[in-house]
This record gives structure tokens, C-alpha cells and sequence, in this order.
């Protein structure tokens, strides 16, 4: 009898360990333990009642069908609007690509542009599923790490890009980090990528979610002719709208666009016809949804380091956006991923090793909970960690 053999891809491509973290979460709790869970990544924000009413009303339709493969019309005119509002560009429908996701906008984007040979740099502490994104795309992951603190320089990001580079993707404010790229990082990544001709993917899918005044650098204003440049977004994060899976991607490239669509009608064919109704509601609707949530998430993120800061050794950047904070652990252990087994085991508390961010001795705690469970969860964890000195 032959063996039943997985595909090379199957065996290189690992569990995302965020999702992992959620589902041991998930199991700990259905056992009735009392687990405070700091690993999650969506706001606890109940869904805006806008997008609430556009799914009951959708429902009531009793339509609920395919939609056109990259995007309703009315969704993408929403975008549209969006993308007026905080890039200062209006794209047209072309230059629009809507997708479960946007995750599954940054795939379609690296099958589109990314083959065997092809490298993507981008920086450490990075996104869990940048990596294995990439691998499987066929591509080289190229990661760039901050000689100092948590944010690499334009230094060390042109000292990466080689001839084979075709893309770049760049998070900010950064998950895990919490910090924001300043204006001219921004300016610099921009132009680097036009003047090496390669791909700039901008994951702005925080954009929105800053504090203390901060604002986000438009990378649209650094652009010559936007053909390089491709911006990421959605509604998960902005409006708690994890469960609709709806993001978009936008570029002034329309082959580019049209060459994501493809990969997405190969695959998913279109998105949900009730969630792009829900995410055209939320778009829309009220804005001060988004406001209510930076203002709580602030409040969250000063309990937190307030919180971690009465713990001796362990050091804390304070986020400017997001709501993670990587807080390096390393003088109570070296490996994250075992630290953050023992804080599950004996605090019961739910933290992300940050090792799965390309930086271990850190470890990343959300600041979405409840702010009882924040400040009761960061102590529990300092008990724990009394026994490891
Ligand atoms: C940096 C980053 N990019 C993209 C995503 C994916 O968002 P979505 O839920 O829209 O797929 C996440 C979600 O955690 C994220 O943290």
C-alpha cells in the first residue's frame, strides 16, 4: 500500500500560534477554569447596530447569493469614500479588490506578485502569518531586525532589498509592537520601493486604532504614480467586526488589482453576500464607534503598562496604537514559548509568546479585554513569575 503523503507545502507550513492560543484558551474555559485571557486579537466592542440592522435586513430578503467576484458595487463605493476620507485618493471601482479579509487580500496579493526565488522582506517583531504567507506563495521570507528597540530603521530595511526582492510589507502601528512608523520612515519605505521598482504592501489595518494625538503618515502622499503601492484594510479591528471577514485592498496599479481578483475568483469565488451588506453598513454608519473604541483601548493600554511597570525587569514600549503591548520577559526566561506555557499552566492567564513574532524573551499582551481582567491577569502573572528569579 502506497502512503498517503501531504504535499511539501503541507509539511512546511506551521499552525498560526494565535489562533492556537485562542483555541487552548477557548478549551480552558469550557472546563470551567478561570482563565483570563490576554492573547486575543479583536476588540470585546459589540458589532456597530448599523451592521447589525443591514444583516437582519438582508436575512429578511430571503436573497442571499453570489456577489459580483471582487466586490458588491456598493461596497467598493464605500471604500471609496474611505479611502477619500484618510488617504486624500478616491479609487475606482478597478482599483479595488474586496476580499474575506484582510488577510486574504495580503494572500492574493503575494500569489499575484510572488514566485519560487522572489523575497519579501519585512521587519521583526512582524506579523505571526507573514512567514508562512509567503512561503506559501513560493517566496523567500526576508526578515529585518532592529539592531535597537522594536522598530528597524530605513538603514537596515535598504540593506535587506536584493535583487531578488519583489515586495515589502509593512505594518503600522504594528502588531505586536503598538508603535507607529514615523512620517519619514514612511516617506523613505515609499520611495525606496519606486526607486528599486518593487512592491510596498501596506497593512493599515490598525491605521485608525492610535492614541495620545497620534497620527498614521499617508503613504499615498509620498507616491509618485501609486503603481508600487497597494494598501490593506478592513472592517475586523476598526469595528469589532472580526466574524464578517471583509477587508479591501486598494491600488492605482489596476493589473495588479485585477490580477489579485483573479486569484480570489480561483479560490473563494466572492465573498459573503450578508457581510458585504454588514461591512457597507459599518462603513457608512455612525464613525463614532471608532472614536468610543480608541478612547477605551487608550484607557486599556495606560492600566496595562501602569500594571506592567510595578513588575521589576521586564520592559515595556509603550504602544501608540493597536492594543498589544511586547513587553520583553527575557530576564525571567529566555524562551517565550515555555514562559508563556508556565503563565498558562500557573497564572491561567493567556499570553502570546513572542517568538511566533520573530522576537523571543517578549511576550505580547492584549489590551482588548475587560480592564478587571487586564489588571488582575498582569498580576497574577507577576506572582507566577516571583518563583522563576
Ligand atoms: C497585522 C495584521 N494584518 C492583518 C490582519 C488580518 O485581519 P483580518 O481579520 O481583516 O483578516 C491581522 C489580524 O490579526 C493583523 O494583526
Amino acid at each position: 500500500m502506497s502512503d498517503l503523503t501531504l504535499s511539501k507545502r503541507a509539511q512546511t507550513i506551521g499552525d498560526s500560534p494565535t489562533l492556537k492560543i485562542n483555541a487552548l484558551a477557548r478549551a480552558l474555559k469550557k472546563e470551567g477554569k478561570p482563565l483570563i485571557h490576554l492573547g486575543g486579537g479583536e476588540p470585546v466592542f459589540p458589532a456597530p447596530q448599523a451592521a447589525v440592522d443591514a444583516i437582519i435586513a438582508k436575512a429578511q430578503t430571503r436573497k442571499i447569493k453570489y456577489t459580483p467576484s471582487s466586490g458588491t458595487p456598493e461596497l467598493k463605493a464605500a471604500v471609496a469614500q474611505y479611502t477619500q476620507t484618510y488617504y486624500g485618493r478616491t479609487p475606482a471601482p478597478e482599483n479595488i479588490l474586496i476580499s474575506a479579509g484582510a488577510k486574504q487580500v495580503l494572500f492574493n496579493f503575494l500569489l499575484a506578485t510572488v514566485g519560487p526565488g522572489d523575497e519579501v522582506v519585512f521587519s521583526a517583531p512582524y506579523w505571526v502569518s507573514y512567514p508562512e504567507m509567503v512561503k506559501l506563495a513560493g517566496g523567500t521570507p526576508v526578515v529585518v531586525r532592529p539592531a535597537r528597540g522594536l522598530q528597524i530603521t530605513l538603514a537596515e530595511l535598504s540593506a535587506a532589498i536584493t535583487d531578488k526582492t519583489k515586495a515589502i510589507l509593512l505594518n503600522s502601528p504594528n502588531n505586536p509592537s503598538g508603535l507607529i512608523f514615523d512620517e519619514a520612515f514612511i516617506k523613505g519605505v515609499v520611495e525606496l520601493a519606486e526607486k528599486k521598482n518593487i512592491f510596498l504592501f501596506m497593512d493599515d489595518i490598525y491605521h485608525q486604532l492610535v492614541f495620545d494625538g497620534n497620527k498614521c503618515p499617508n503613504p499615498c502622499a509620498f507616491s509618485r504614480n501609486g503603481q508600487n503601492l497597494v494598501i490593506g484594510n478592513g472592517v475586523s479591528k476598526l469595528y469589532g467586526l472580526t466574524g464578517l471577514r471583509i477587508g479591501w485592498g486598494v491600488s492605482e496599479n489596476k493589473a495588479l488589482i485585477s490580477a489579485m481578483g483573479r486569484m480570489q475568483a480561483q479560490s473563494t469565488s466572492c465573498n459573503s453576500d450578508v457581510s458585504e451588506v454588514a461591512a457597507t453598513a459599518a462603513l457608512l454608519g455612525d464613525q463614532n464607534c471608532i472614536k468610543e473604541l480608541c478612547s477605551l483601548l487608550e484607557q486599556n493600554r495606560n492600566v496595562l503598562v501602569a500594571e506592567l511597570q510595578k513588575i521589576p525587569h521586564v520592559t515595556v514600549h509603550k504602544p501608540q496604537g493597536t492594543f498589544y503591548c511586547f513587553a520583553d520577559f527575557s530576564r525571567y526566561h529566555a524562551d517565550s514559548q515555555l514562559l508563556a506555557q508556565y503563565l498558562l499552566e500557573k497564572a491561567l492567564v493567556a499570553v502570546v509568546p513572542g517568538k511566533a513574532f520573530g522576537m523571543d524573551g517578549y511576550l505580547r499582551i492584549s489590551f482588548c479585554a475587560d480592564q478587571e481582567s487586564i489588571v488582575q491577569g498582569v498580576q497574577r502573572i507577576a506572582v507566577a513569575l516571583k518563583n522563576l528569579l
